[in-house]
């Protein structure tokens, strides 16, 4: 497949091609809720899915919104093919392209869905690695702008893990986007540095507001969004006391809400772990849009991946 697009970070693609694929799932969304689609867009194609972690949202929105398009997706789990263990990254990227036509990947290291694209002859979607988890951003985004009916001028604090996957990944298209984006955090835990500064460079040309706090109260004032993760990431459980501990000032509550825009949302990518990060009311309120957002990751990535496929000389 000549000139094939990877989409292992946010960055991959232009604002313009992210605004394509809000709109275009947007548009799948109303189609299929009315009832009026028949999709054979995908059919014969087939999507392969390598994942080194568990999943509910990733597999099932991929899986699911490949049956909707009328291809066909194949599940790889962590016991299946032991990447880098039984075989090399490099001979399993080999294998899986010369079979399907495109590739999701959920991995430990960033590097390994950096390895596995190198040697992908098919576009490879990054599915969630330790750095970034571009397609979550994507359907985040989509349920902002359902919500809000736009993107740019609104602040969007996350409180909590900044150097975490979700907040990676939403600090990076937020600069893309035009938005405001500040993190609050334990400053052992704030973003990884090189994100910081990508962000800000790619804020030079779209006005965005990047900042860092330790501070919760600080980053929610004026926020249009309150947005959390969990404390304990994936890779992350050997240290399970000790962030429960540290992060325990940072749970989004009634009590923190209350400091953001009147008419605030709450996010989360989920899973969430109830009482820890965010309280019952909160997540369960009527300002949360959790399963917008969950649902939400079908619609994108079923659009991500028709402009992927489309988007190949
Ligand atoms: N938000 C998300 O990626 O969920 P899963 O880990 O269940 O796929
Ligand atoms: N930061 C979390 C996101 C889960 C979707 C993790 O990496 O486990």
């Amino acid at each position: 497949m000549k000139n094939k697009k990877d989409f292992l970070s946010i960055t991959d693609l232009s604002p313009k091609a992210i605004w394509e694929i809000i709109l275009m799932a947007k548009n799948l969304k109303s189609k299929f809720n009315q009832g009026d689609a028949i999709q054979e867009s995908l059919k014969n194609k087939s999507l392969i899915m390598i994942f080194e972690k568990p999943s509910l949202r990733t597999r099932l929105s991929f899986e699911m919104g490949m049956v909707k398009l009328g291809g066909h997706a194949v599940y790889l789990g962590p016991s299946d093919i032991g990447i880098g263990i039984r075989e090399s990254v490099s001979d399993i990227a080999k294998v899986t392209s010369s079979m399907g036509e495109i590739i999701v990947a959920r991995t430990f290291k960033h590097q390994t869905v950096e390895e596995l694209a190198k040697s992908s002859k098919v576009p490879v979607i990054n599915g969630l690695s330790d750095l970034e988890h571009p397609c979550q951003a994507l359907a985040d985004f989509m349920t902002i702008w359902e919500v809000k009916g736009k993107l740019e001028e609104l602040k969007i604090a996350f409180i909590g893990d900044g150097e975490n996957n979700i907040a990676h990944s939403l600090c990076l298209g937020t600069a893309m986007l035009g938005a405001s984006f500040s993190c609050a955090s334990p400053s052992q835990y704030w973003m990884k540095a090189e994100i910081v500064s990508k962000a800000k460079e790619i804020a030079l040309n779209t006005g965005a507001l990047i900042t860092e706090t330790v501070n919760a109260q600080v980053a929610v004032e004026n926020a249009d969004i309150v947005y959390t993760d969990t404390w304990v990431s994936m890779g992350d459980e050997i240290e399970k006391e000790e962030r429960l501990k540290t992060f325990n000032p940072y749970q989004v509550n009634k009590q923190l809400m209350k400091e953001a825009k009147k008419n605030a949302i709450f996010m989360h990518d989920l899973p969430a772990c109830r009482g820890n990060e965010v309280t019952t009311d909160v997540i369960d309120g009527l300002q949360s849009v959790v399963f917008q957002q969950a649902e939400n990751r079908m619609w994108a990535q079923m659009a991500l991946t028709l402009y992927l496929l489309k988007n190949v000389c």
